[in-house]
């Protein structure tokens, strides 16, 4: 008998799953809106100039390719880390560690936290990665109410995360939700930063879309505020979106405490739990995105790239909500207006979702997720008109 046996075959994964059966659809007329990628006017996830010139100047540069450190590239991780914290980077609070993309930075805060507590509270719905992550980096996983019928539900995630037993651990969206695209107000995180410090909760805030909803100094407010207020917490980070590098795998942890001797413990675990996973992380993103981030003439152009990418997000958001309430005035479309990034729900049952899939070869995540930019001037009517027709 083969060992390999009693082994059972698991689902495939809700997004990369999915993807692969759009691959193999053979219908000229499909589109994809599932994986969370940027994609320009004409659909493609575009490589940013200011990446294509690091390239073209790393190749004369014959830069060894010995492994990194444990804890990575250091010019990376201070240089992504100021862009992050700001001056915020210079106090010695901060212990980063490079990390393979943003899940790999989620899943070394989540062995982490495990070092005291067992449990993570996670936005309902969230990035459906964030429970298998942290269920392999051994948490007990529950969600906390964070939206319903197109609107954020911050009285009842308030509720709830004042139930948690203290120093529990909390994945918060930084910005840009993902999948709903609605974020916590100013005003509201500051709220949460409150009940965080009077109960002692550990936040972990995931930093995907940086740039984003707004300038990337704006959207650091969160990690910033928590950072002001002397509070102990971790951002993940992914160079993946505000780069658009996604296979290159860039990504970050920060985790902030207020002592050094806490600092030095902190670096040991996490450098052991990486050297037994990966051992370290990849050169070439750490390369891309110091470089850009250090030469005056190229952060120029990422912050004018990052610019036009967010101004896309907006105005397509803007041409969809505008088009779907037209045509359904009733369906109460326009809170998705309040929406940032490259997300929003359509609240659309399993069988709508199938059907738009196998009748119109419209691919939607699972969860009723619609990457906006998967939409242009051509599709965009083409897909309200099905969404509708299958709802
Ligand atoms: C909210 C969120 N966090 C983390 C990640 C993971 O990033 P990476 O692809 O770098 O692992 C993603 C990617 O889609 C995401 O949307």
């Amino acid at each position: 008998m083969s060992p390999y046996e009693s082994i059972p075959e698991l689902p495939p994964d809700p997004i990369f799953g999915l993807s692969a059966s759009f691959k193999a659809d053979p219908r000229p007329n499909k589109y994809t809106f599932i994986t969370g990628y940027y994609r320009g006017e004409n659909l493609r996830t575009p490589i940013l100039k200011c990446i294509e010139e690091v390239e073209k100047w790393l190749i004369g540069q014959k830069i060894s390719k010995e492994y990194l450190p444990i804890q990575g590239d250091q010019e990376f991780i201070d240089e992504l880390g100021k862009l992050i914290f700001g001056d915020g980077m210079k106090a010695d609070r901060i212990f980063g560690i490079q990390t393979v993309g943003g899940t790999g930075a989620l899943y070394l805060a989540g062995r982490l936290a495990n070092l005291w507590t067992h449990q993570i509270a996670i936005s309902n719905p969230t990035w459906p990665n964030h429970w298998g992550i942290f269920s392999a980096a051994g948490l007990k996983t529950e969600g906390y109410p964070y939206y319903e019928k197109k609107k954020m539900q911050f009285d009842w995630c308030m509720e709830k995360l004042q139930s948690l037993p203290m120093r529990c651990s909390v994945l918060l969206h930084a910005s840009c939700h993902n999948p709903t695209g609605m974020d916590f107000s100013k005003e509201q995180w500051l709220q949460i930063v409150d009940l965080f410090e009077k109960k002692q909760l550990y936040a972990i805030l995931d930093m995907a879309y940086q740039g984003f909803r707004s300038s990337p100094d704006e959207d650091a407010y969160p990690a910033r505020l928590f950072l002001s207020k002397g509070l102990e917490f971790a951002v993940t980070y992914t160079c993946a979106k505000s780069f658009s590098m996604y296979g290159e795998r860039g990504g970050a942890l920060y985790v902030v405490a207020n002592s050094a001797k806490m600092l030095t413990a902190i670096s040991s675990q996490l450098n052991s739990i990486a050297r037994g996973i990966y051992s370290n992380p990849p050169m070439h993103a750490a390369l891309l995105v110091k470089t850009v981030l250090k030469t005056p003439e190229l952060r120029k152009k990422w912050l004018d790239e990052l610019e036009e990418m967010r101004k896309r997000m907006v105005k397509i958001r803007k041409d969809f909500v505008t088009m779907i309430s037209n045509k359904d005035p009733a369906g109460g479309w326009e809170e998705l207006s309040k929406g940032h990034g490259l997300f929003c729900l359509s609240d659309l049952p399993p069988q709508a979702i199938a059907r738009l899939r196998e009748e119109k070869g419209l691919y939607l995540a699972a969860d009723g997720r619609i990457n906006l930019t998967g939409l242009n001037q051509t599709n965009l009517e083409q897909f309200v008109d099905a969404l509708l027709e299958v709802k």
